[in-house]
């Protein structure tokens, strides 16, 4: 039985940084199925990685088709699955009322639904003491006009991951959820088409390698929570003491 991770959203940003770090600290696996639209993104990581086999799976992740073949391949192979990375996923900033309707339900089904469903998906596969690595986002954290559906996708796929943690205690499946601030990727491209981004978000913009290794290090410790940088971690606190109320106010 072959011994492999999945990594969908590993075309770009965080999840190519995790199938590139995973490849290195996993050196047992024998094959790291990596999915997104892109094709060619997702061939060049083959070229990248030399010590496992890189399995590009092109697939858009919002059709309910996509879930279909990945059951399919799975029902073939039967390969055991030590890894799931769950980050595809897309923000759009701006006012709920002028958000174009195409893309609002794009980000639904990409960040809610495809993740929900390739979790199921792949969990019959999955060992002990295999690992499920969620990214949502610090905007997980509390309401935030502005980004209001976005954030509402990340405080979903935080509150279901961190149940779905416990209930998977007892077959010793550990699921970290991954909540970075602001990351330097091609997300902003998405998200930020008709906003000006926030002049604290550019500030506070971190390395999607340093992320990803801090994401990976609380995976192997097993933590439910990982969050990159003092900063982050610091209104990660804060947004548990303060009122909803306040913070959306705050953040308006
Ligand atoms: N960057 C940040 O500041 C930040 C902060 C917190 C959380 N996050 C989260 O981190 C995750 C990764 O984002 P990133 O920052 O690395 O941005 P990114 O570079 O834009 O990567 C997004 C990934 O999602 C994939 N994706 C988007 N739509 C898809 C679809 N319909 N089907 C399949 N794959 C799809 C993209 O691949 P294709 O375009 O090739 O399909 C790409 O690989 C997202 O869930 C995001 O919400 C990002």
């Amino acid at each position: 039985m072959k011994k492999v991770a999945i990594v969908t959203g590993a075309s770009s940003g965080l999840g190519r940084q995790f199938v590139l770090q995973i490849a290195k600290s996993h050196g047992f696996l024998d094959e790291i199925w990596v999915v997104a639209r892109r094709a060619d993104r997702l061939l060049e990581l083959g070229v990248l990685v030399s010590n496992i086999v890189i399995r590009p799976i092109p697939l858009d992740l919002s059709k309910k088709d996509s879930i279909v073949r990945i059951r399919s391949i799975l029902a073939k192979e039967k390969p055991k699955v030590y890894v799931l990375v769950n980050c595809s996923g897309l923000g759009l900033a701006g006012l709920f009322d002028r958000q174009d309707e195409e893309l609002l339900d794009q980000m639904l089904k990409v960040n809610c639904l495809a993740l929900t469903r390739v979790t199921r998906a792949v969990l019959p596969y999955m060992p002990k003491k295999s690992r499920i690595v969620q990214v949502a986002s610090s905007a997980a954290f509390a309401p935030q006009p502005g980004f209001a559906v976005y954030a509402a996708t990340k405080s979903y796929v935080l509150n279901y991951s961190l149940a779905l943690r416990q209930e998977l205690k007892k077959r010793r499946i550990y699921v970290t959820t991954v909540c970075p601030g602001p990351v330097n990727t091609e997300f902003f491209d998405t998200a930020y088409q008709k906003k000006e981004m926030k002049l604290y978000k550019k500030l506070v913009m971190a390395k999607p390698e340093r992320v990803v290794k801090k994401a990976l290090k609380d995976v192997k410790k097993g933590r439910a929570v990982s969050v990159y940088g003092i900063l982050m971690k610091a209104v990660r606190v804060l947004c548990k003491l303060l009122p909803s109320s306040l913070i959306v106010r705050l953040i308006h």
